[in-house]
């Protein structure tokens, strides 16, 4: 770069300025190409925008002074443009970053390999609670959800578990503070079970129905090998004509098989819930020792895994009030209900229920 003054201006008809003008703006981006370090960069600023000798001092000094004054504003116009495109150059140039020195000495070697990063993956419940509800779905069974904050009412007395009756006592119950002033039926607990869902959503559509609802479930029990206070369920309703406890029957007797392989048995065994009736539970044949007893079926052959039973007319009694369609009389109904973590427990040999939860990547990673 040499600092060679500007030319003298001519004319200063429009054509004749923006020649003058295009000239100097074009050597201006021919000079900047030239910088390549940080003198270069100074001796640009002081080329084009130094206060004495400076290309835009000169251009404003001699030009504009020599301008007749009806091409003072045509000329300021463009003084302006140029003045803005060798600011860019410099910023540009500024910006250009560190010398070649500097970038060579905080070079980092691409070739490395990288750390990767884990990509997410299913929880084992997660996965389980997936794989029930999709044998259900081949059934024709649709997916519901409800609330996890749940009222007495849909949690225990809609449920045929009376005010004062101890089947309440089956399920210790988390209740939440201060709700006194409510009746009893309006005041909020943590669902002790999915089933209240079966009556929410009994009182959304009228029969026929076929649903599963998995979801989170919370008791007052003291955490073990086997329990925690905070646990999965799927339950299931399914409400027709004519449906019978065979349908019960051949839909889990299916499902077990499904989940656990088409070798295993089931027999349903005499319980009781308030909901159902009559009520079972259901046992599949021991998945470790094919039935011929050994220590995790404690030699019975027989391991219990769900509760069950064809819904208690006092149910659809509840349901009735907001959907007649629920006379006892014209239909019947089985309901289910299933721990998830019991199953993934056995499905993949899991002695401690808390594994699930403590979120140590060792576990967890064996089910990616
Ligand atoms: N709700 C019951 C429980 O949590 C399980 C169940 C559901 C039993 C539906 C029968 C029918 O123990």
């Amino acid at each position: 770069m040499t600092n060679e003054a500007i030319p003298t201006l001519e004319a200063f008809d429009e054509a004749s300025l923006d020649k003058a003008f295009a000239a100097l703006e074009n050597r201006a981006r021919v000079d900047a190409t030239f910088i390549s370090n940080d003198a270069d960069v100074e001796r640009f600023r002081l080329e084009w925008l130094g206060r004495k000798q400076g290309r835009l001092n000169d251009v404003s000094g001699s030009w504009l002074k020599a301008a007749p004054p009806e091409a003072k504003k045509l000329l300021g116009q463009r003084f302006n443009a140029l003045k803005a495109t060798v600011d860019g150059l410099l910023e540009q140039a500024l910006g250009a970053g560190p010398s070649d020195a500097a970038l060579a000495a905080e070079a980092i070697d691409i070739t490395l390999p990288g750390t990767r990063r884990l990509t997410g993956a299913e929880h084992p419940i997660t996965k389980t609670l997936n794989e029930i509800v999709s044998v259900f779905a081949g059934l024709g069974f649709s997916v519901g959800v409800g609330p996890e904050v749940e009222t007495d009412f849909y949690n225990f007395e809609s449920m045929n578990f009376p005010p004062g009756h101890p089947a309440r006592d089956t399920q210790d119950t988390l209740v939440v503070a201060n709700q006194e002033r409510r009746s009893l039926r309006d005041r909020l607990l943590l669902r002790t079970h999915t089933s209240p869902v079966q009556m929410r959503t009994m009182e959304q559509q009228p029969p026929p129905v076929r649903i599963v609802i998995p979801g989170k479930v919370h008791r007052n029990d003291a955490a073990d090998a086997t329990h925690s206070p905070i646990f999965h369920q799927v339950e299931g309703l399914c409400v027709d004509t004519n449906i019978t406890f065979s349908d019960l029957k051949g839909t889990l007797d299916h499902a077990m098989k499904a989940l656990f392989g088409s070798s295993v048995k089931t027999r349903f065994f005499p319980s009781f819930f308030p909901f159902t009736e009559p009520s079972a539970d259901v046992q599949i044949s021991c998945i470790f020792c094919g039935g011929k007893g050994c220590r995790k079926c404690k030699n019975s052959g027989w391991i219990e895994l769900l509760g069950c039973g064809m819904v208690d007319p006092a149910v659809f009694a509840f349901a009735a009030e907001k959907q007649p369609a629920y006379d006892p009389q014209k239909i019947s109904g089985f309901a289910f209900g299933m721990g998830v973590e019991r199953i993934a427990m056995m499905k993949y040999g899991v002695s401690e229920i808390g594994q699930f939860y403590a979120g140590d990547m060792r576990f967890l990673s064996q089910f990616f």
